[in-house]
């Protein structure tokens, strides 16, 4: 069987592999069924991270958020003990290079949000099943995080990130819907 660290090694080749035009269309397509879906729209605090090379575009969501009124809350990571804190952000101004190329909010100019206002929260990861079993980047920041709160969870998918049977540990937490360029999957 496949471990956890030959998936990732496996995906993050295979995301590198994809062309900017598949990544744009299909990231496109993705959000329109988020924000179509109605568990996008009665949140007003919606928690997200900001996507790096060819994760789901996360700009243009954040954007379609403030235009809508909403929250948009990014996590800063303390990677010592391997929590996050979430800080809300107005302006893409407001986010600075942390490690592993993050885009972080700045902690002077972004106000700290309660975890327990968060409605929505969009897992970031690197593959997923129609289980709804999740293999992050390693750290178990949001097998940490998510248990603490009641938000409802979604995590977005390009097609290859979609795969059969995603290995996991009794501390890894499911994510309640997956949303890839077809749809929702779950
Ligand atoms: N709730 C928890 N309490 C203590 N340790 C945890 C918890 N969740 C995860 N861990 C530890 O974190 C490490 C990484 O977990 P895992 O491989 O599931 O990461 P991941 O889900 O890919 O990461 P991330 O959520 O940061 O993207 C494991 O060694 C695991 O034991
Ligand atoms: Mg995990």
């Amino acid at each position: 069987m496949l471990t956890k660290k030959d998936i990732r090694n496996e995906m993050s080749r295979k995301l590198d592999s994809i062309s900017a035009e598949k990544w744009k269309n299909w990231s496109k397509e993705i959000a329109d069924h988020l924000v179509s879906s109605s568990l996008w729209k009665e949140s007003g605090v919606i928690a997200l991270t900001v996507s790096r090379g060819k994760e789901v575009d996360t700009y243009c969501l954040i954007e379609t958020a403030w235009k809508q009124g909403k929250k948009v809350v990014v996590p800063r990571a303390d990677f010592k003990q391997k929590r996050m804190s979430f800080f809300e952000i107005t302006s893409f101004n407001q986010l600075e290079e942390g490690p592993y190329n993050l885009k972080e909010p700045n902690v002077e100019s972004c106000p700290s949000i309660d975890p327990q206002k968060i409605e929505l929260v969009i897992v970031p990861g690197l593959a997923f099943d129609k289980n709804g079993s999740r293999l992050g980047f390693g750290g178990g920041f949001y097998d940490r995080f998510l248990p603490k709160i009641k938000a409802q969870t979604i995590a977005l998918a390009l097609p290859c990130q979609v795969i059969p049977f995603v290995p996991t540990e009794p501390h890894d937490c499911l994510i309640d819907h997956i949303i890839s360029p077809a749809g929702f999957l779950s």
